[in-house]
């Protein structure tokens, strides 16, 4: 092997736990507790691997920055235990499911930002909002809770998030609000229903896709919104790899923003805005 090769591989690994101490530190400062002795080498490591940075962060910058690494360790273990799985999105842990749930309900809360420079989304969140992909209803939840006058038609295929959107929902004060539905998008019966629609693309061959935009379009009412989301893909060309990998490992095809405004425009959307985020890019448009 080379001498090149393996120090690389040194400096990563070194690198890899210096992120592990940082997000450990980070931790304890959001108020986890460890044995004195411990905290105190996590706290030389940090200042090893960053100086004295972190010491002037307050609570609110410090939960980003743990989200951030949450997701580098979640994402890397998992490629580097199974690179062979089969490309597709079924989660079986409950925790895992739920956990997701609430992070993806942040979405309906772009949604409302976006919303707020747009009268026609503005209009559309008064009346009946389809969530694809429903999974635990996180997003299906968070558009009941903000939006009073939104009914919710919450859809998927998987049994076990279901189960467990249907006991959110029961727990929730807006149970007469959302109907969670065993459904595949591409069956999705004629409308018109929706005045807006939420499609993660991410999860979805590129067949499918073409039969859930139609779907969606037969669906809505005119000037219906679609909402379409992909991982963004970094300009870094590393991490647009990584963007790519995390598409294909979800079962989903599409990874280029493009690609889906595309999509959209053959099956009738106009004014279609692409909305870039960290994690997610939104790509939108509303029926003629
Ligand atoms: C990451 S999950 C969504 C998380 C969700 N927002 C939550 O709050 O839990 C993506 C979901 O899309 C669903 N899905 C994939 N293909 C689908 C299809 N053809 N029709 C309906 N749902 C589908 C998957 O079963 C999965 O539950």
């Amino acid at each position: 092997m080379s001498a090149a090769i393996s120090h690389r591989i040194h400096e990563l690994a070194r690198a890899a736990r210096m992120l592990a101490v940082i997000g450990a530190a980070l931790k304890l400062r959001s108020g986890a507790g460890a044995d004195n002795a411990i905290e105190e080498q996590i706290r030389d490591g940090v200042r090893l691997a960053l100086g004295d940075a972190l010491t002037d962060l307050d609570h609110a910058e410090i939960a980003p920055l743990l989200v951030e690494i949450e997701m580098a360790f979640v994402e890397s273990s998992e490629l580097f235990r199974k690179p062979g799985r089969t490309a597709s999105w079924k989660v079986e842990d409950q925790d895992l499911l739920q956990a997701m749930g609430r992070a993806s309900s942040n979405a309906f809360d772009r949604i409302l930002g976006l919303a707020s420079t747009r009268p026609s989304l503005q209009a559309a969140l008064d009346g009946v909002f389809l969530d694809v992909g429903t999974g635990v209803g996180g997003v299906a939840l968070r558009a009941a809770q903000t939006c009073p006058e939104l009914d919710v038609d919450a859809i998927d295929i998987w049994e076990p998030a279901l189960r467990l959107a249907a006991e959110n929902v029961a727990a929730s004060a807006h149970a007469g609000r959302i109907q969670l539905r065993r459904l595949d998008v591409t069956e999705l019966d004629p409308g018109p229903r929706y005045t807006l629609a939420w499609l993660p693309t991410m999860f979805m061959t590129l067949s499918v896709l073409e039969q859930a935009i139609d779907r969606i379009a037969a669906a809505s009412c005119s000037g219906g919104w679609l909402i379409a989301p992909l991982y963004t893909r970094p300009d870094e060309p590393f991490m647009a790899v990584m963007s790519s990998l995390r598409t294909l490992r979800s079962g989903g095809e599409v990874t280029q923003a493009a690609q889906l405004e595309a999509l959209l425009r053959a099956r009738g959307y106009v004014d279609i805005e692409v909305d870039v985020g960290p994690i997610a890019t939104f790509v939108m448009g509303r029926l003629a």
